[in-house]
């Protein structure tokens, strides 16, 4: 199926999960910065919440409304149908995710979202990936702060470095920000299905080609002073560097032999050992069902910081990348990472998808490798940062 024959679809672009707290967001920027003439459409299960945020939003009145339900298949095949691109904020993904992007596997329909529980990543490319190279649609995850800053700040460092010989990079991220109800649900959700995790991964390296020629890692690596960025550096077991790790297996840019490491820098020791002590609390919380229910209970789903808190908050990514006897020193930065600079990414991922001219990519594929100059270009011209940064 050419992209070309769906430009018939009604719809442009699908939000599905519209009503949510990102993807009332995300439904905003849309409305705010879409192009003339976009069609869209806003998508979910409750047909007057919908209604409601159309007429909320400056122009809405131009956006269609979808109903669908996450767990009736026959109504997502329908949506995924109506749209060249489909945008979900539906989460936990790997609870309420699955049907959808089967849908649009199977009708050759763009797919994007924000996950970041890689479980749901490992089980999409097992079930999904072929049937999706066969129909030319491209399954996308982690199209926001988790992963976009950090698969396009690895693909911006590697670029100023040397072609055809190893290279490393190691991402360090900074944050001040509060996060929402559905991200604290995923987050419990995934780490309470380690086991499951584990499994998916196994599964997924069975069935995952090998890549000839050529070693990509992304080893956990150990907590450390990096004098580099002048911060303690702790590994951050997120998604980012499995989604950095497939960047680099797609693209020769990165070279015969590349190895990334992602933590968290932190200024002062005793945060650094907080923030270490906070995770694994959290991490054991998360196995016990009870525990988990009433943690999950401090913030419900739809709830999540108030425009004051987002204002102030921010992010900045710094990169270390080194090879052919160069080192460079890149930087991501910008504002609220969770929610408003999500909407944005999302946003613009989804308009990039649908409208830009892109290399020829199908099956699941990251935002480096489906989007990287595009993408960049447009996050850009919307006020995040990419830059090379001086030495410290
Ligand atoms: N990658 C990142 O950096 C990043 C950042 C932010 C969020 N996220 C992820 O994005 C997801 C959404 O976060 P959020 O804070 O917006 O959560 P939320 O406010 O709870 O929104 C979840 C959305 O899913 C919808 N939904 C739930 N069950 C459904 C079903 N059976 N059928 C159809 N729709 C259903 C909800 O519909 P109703 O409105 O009808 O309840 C709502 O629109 C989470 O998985 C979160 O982890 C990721």
């Amino acid at each position: 199926m050419s992209r070309m024959s769906r430009t018939d679809r009604p719809y442009d672009l699908v939000l599905f999960g519209a009503t949510g707290f990102v993807g009332t967001l995300t439904a905003r920027y849309l409305a705010e910065h879409a192009p003339d003439g976009l069609r869209w459409a806003l998508a979910g299960r409750d047909e007057r919440r919908l209604e409601e945020l159309r007429a909320s939003l400056p122009g809405g009145a131009g956006a269609g409304i979808l109903r669908a339900d996450a767990a009736e298949p026959a109504g997502l095949r329908a949506l995924a149908e109506h749209a060249r691109v489909v945008a979900t904020t539906v989460g936990p993904y790997v609870l309420h995710g699955g049907e959808l992007v089967a849908a649009c596997a199977d009708t050759g329909t763009d797919y994007l979202d924000l996950t970041g529980e890689p479980e749901f990543v490992d089980l999409t490319y097992v079930r999904h990936d072929a049937r999706a190279r066969e129909t030319g649609a491209r399954l996308v995850h982690a199209c926001g702060f988790d992963s976009v800053p950090h698969d396009l700040g690895v693909y911006f460092t590697v670029r100023q470095l040397p072609e055809g010989v190893p290279l490393t990079v190691d991402g360090y991220v900074s944050a001040d920000a509060a996060f929402s109800g559905g991200t604290l649900a995923s987050a419990l959700n995934q780490l309470a299905r380690g086991r499951r995790m584990l499994a998916a991964a196994r599964d997924r390296s069975r069935h995952e080609p090998r890549l000839p020629g050529r070693r990509v890692t992304a080893p956990a690596g150990a907590p450390r002073f990096a004098a580099e960025v002048g911060a303690w550096a702790l590994p951050l077991p997120t998604v980012d560097p499995q989604i950095v790790r497939r960047s680099a297996r797609a693209l020769e840019r990165y070279g015969p032999d590349f190895r990334y490491r992602h933590y968290a820098a932190v200024r002062r020791l005793p945060v650094a050992l907080g923030g270490v002590a906070a995770v694994g609390a959290v991490a054991a919380v998360a196995q016990l069902p009870p525990a988990r229910r009433r943690l999950s209970a401090l913030l419900q789903p739809g709830e999540g910081p108030s425009a004051q808190r987002r204002a102030k908050s921010w992010f900045t990514v710094r990169f270390v990348g080194e090879g052919g006897g160069r080192r460079v020193f890149t930087e991501v930065a910008g504002g609220d990472p969770g929610y408003d600079e999500t909407a944005k990414m999302f946003a613009e991922a989804a308009l990039c998808l649908a409208f830009d001219d892109l290399p020829e990519t199908a099956g699941q594929v990251t935002t480096a490798q489906a989007m990287g100059d595009a993408l960049t270009g447009r996050l850009r011209a919307a006020g995040i940062t990419f830059r090379v940064a001086a030495r410290r």
